[in-house]
């Protein structure tokens, strides 16, 4: 029998609702058919924008969406996707699968996605390939609300008011498609860029974030954080568990374990770049912006290589719930995070063929998970035995506490054989209600087009409540919420 200990006297940090956040590039059938059709398309939707995508997003709680890219943002010109759309360059997306991108979808047009997913919006910026007055423009176009030159644009292509700008990344994988720099050029390009994002008038300027490391390459947040540090209001981070070699159906359990295992090291990555952070900011005002983090398996096949297309299974929605439990235990520092990517693209939570769209395990674990958003996060601990070589615990968790009191916790069996005992004790705590619901599967379980339902989430019955706590045996592969009252 394991122990797991909540402790509702530890009340640790905020859980950020944009920690759930998404992310969508101009990338293969992300934005194009995955969520914008456009207005004549006989695809149900509002001003464009697909019906089912929107409602299933909303459905699951999306609370912040970064756009345009990636790698795409570097070479993106913000002015050629405003205005009549007649009018808009049609370009090659040379990054992405060398098609003709038309501009369709622009500035205007993600901040309408936004409204109707009621989200906040996070651009990015173009260092790679753009000019520091580009940026600064761009910036005016979009929260500009007095007589200026953009704003003055703005209104002419038919928007009065200045939308309200969350987020801006000044640029996306500055060591690699966003201009091959080093940190210590990136950082003061940074400065330089940065220095432009400007505030209009009462419109709070963006929470500005720097492009940040790739995995572990801790010298990039070292030189970034004593450069640049009290410029910034985040930093980001991106991390790919990635077996690219093979489809995303294609593994055995070796396979499984070997990517559960890298997305595990999202908790090695998260507490050793906060540290760094925490040399130069101990007050930790500069958030951790873990803007790309997701699967990343070789393409399905007869799909474009360029496109990124691929299936997401059982094993998909492990990394999913490690890697947000991670984020929660670690939301002292982590502001947000955005999953690569929202449809039809890497980890996606949707994929469309057409008229139909499939929701994939790991929307299940957004959805599931969206309890603990705004919570604050609780002092937890699970005993746990350990899996195999190295390090992988079986059984991992999170738990945060509501304002009215009621405690959510996510827990994951990672084990593909072994179902997991446990008695939870919440300290101090004199159990009312317990609910509870399980997402599980074989390794491969995952939702198609003809049977869009195998994988979902049903209520689980699998626990005894105590005075202050409850008993439980969780299945393998599976993750579990209670929410306990
Ligand atoms: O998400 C796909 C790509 O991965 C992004 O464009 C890039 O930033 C990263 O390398």
């Amino acid at each position: 029998m394991q122990k797991y200990l909540i402790n509702p006297n530890q009340r640790i940090s905020k859980i950020h609702k944009d920690i759930y956040g998404c992310f969508s590039e101009h990338l293969g059938r992300c934005i194009y058919e995955g969520t914008f059709v456009g207005e004549d398309s006989p695809i149900e939707n509002v001003k464009g924008m697909r019906t089912d995508v929107i409602n299933a997003l909303k459905d699951m709680g999306i609370p912040a969406l970064r756009w345009p890219g990636g790698c795409f943002a570097d070479e993106y010109h913000w002015k050629d996707g405003i205005g009549p759309k007649e009018a808009r360059k049609r370009m090659i997306n040379t990054h992405w699968g060398g098609v003709v991108e038309d501009n369709s979808f622009g500035t205007h047009e993600f901040f309408e996605l936004c409204d109707q997913l009621g989200c906040a919006p996070y651009v990015c910026g173009n260092v790679g390939s753009g000019t520091v007055q580009e940026m600064s423009e761009w910036v005016e176009y979009m929260t500009s609300g007095a007589t200026s030159p953009m704003a003055d644009l703005r209104r002419a292509n038919g928007r009065e008011e200045p939308w309200a700008l969350r987020y801006f990344g000044v640029g996306n994988e500055n060591w690699g498609c966003g201009g091959n720099m080093s940190a210590e050029f990136y950082a003061d390009q940074y400065k330089r860029y940065a220095t432009y994002i400007r505030s209009y008038g009462n419109v709070p300027r963006p929470y500005r974030i720097a492009g940040g490391a790739n995995a572990f390459d801790y010298h990039w947040t070292e030189v970034l954080m004593s450069r640049a540090c009290n410029h910034m209001d985040g930093l980001s981070l991106h991390y790919y568990s990635w077996a690219n070699q093979k489809t995303a159906l294609d593994f055995d359990d070796d396979g499984y374990y070997d990517v559960i295992r890298k997305a595990f090291c999202m908790e090695e990555l998260v507490t050793r770049h906060g540290e760094i952070m925490n040399r130069y900011d101990p007050a930790k005002r500069v958030g951790l912006i873990v803007d790309e983090w997701g699967t990343w398996y070789k393409v399905e096949e007869g799909t474009n290589p360029g496109f990124l297309y691929q299936q997401s299974s059982m094993r998909d929605a492990m990394v999913a719930a490690l890697t947000l439990n991670v984020f929660n235990k670690h939301s002292d520092r982590v502001r947000m995070a955005n999953i690569a990517q929202t449809v039809n693209v890497l980890q996606s939570v949707a994929l469309t063929d057409g008229e139909e769209m499939v929701l994939t395990p790991t929307y299940h674990v957004f959805k599931m998970y969206k309890d603990h958003q705004e919570n604050t996060l609780l002092g937890s601990y699970i005993t746990t035995p350990n899996l195999g070589d190295g390090y992988l615990p079986q059984l991992q968790e999170s738990a945060s506490i509501r304002e009215d009191g009621t405690i959510v916790s996510t827990i994951v069996n990672t084990s593909l054989t072994d179902a997991a005992e446990i008695a939870c004790q919440v300290a101090d705590f004199a159990v009312e209600s317990i609910e509870a619901e399980i997402l599980t599967g074989d390794s491969h379980a995952h939702n198609d087009f003809e049977n869009k339902d195998t994988v979902k989430t049903v209520a689980f019955s699998g626990f005894t409540p105590q005075a202050d706590g409850f008993t439980t045996v969780i299945p393998p592969c599976s993750v579990v919420k209670f929410v306990i009252k």
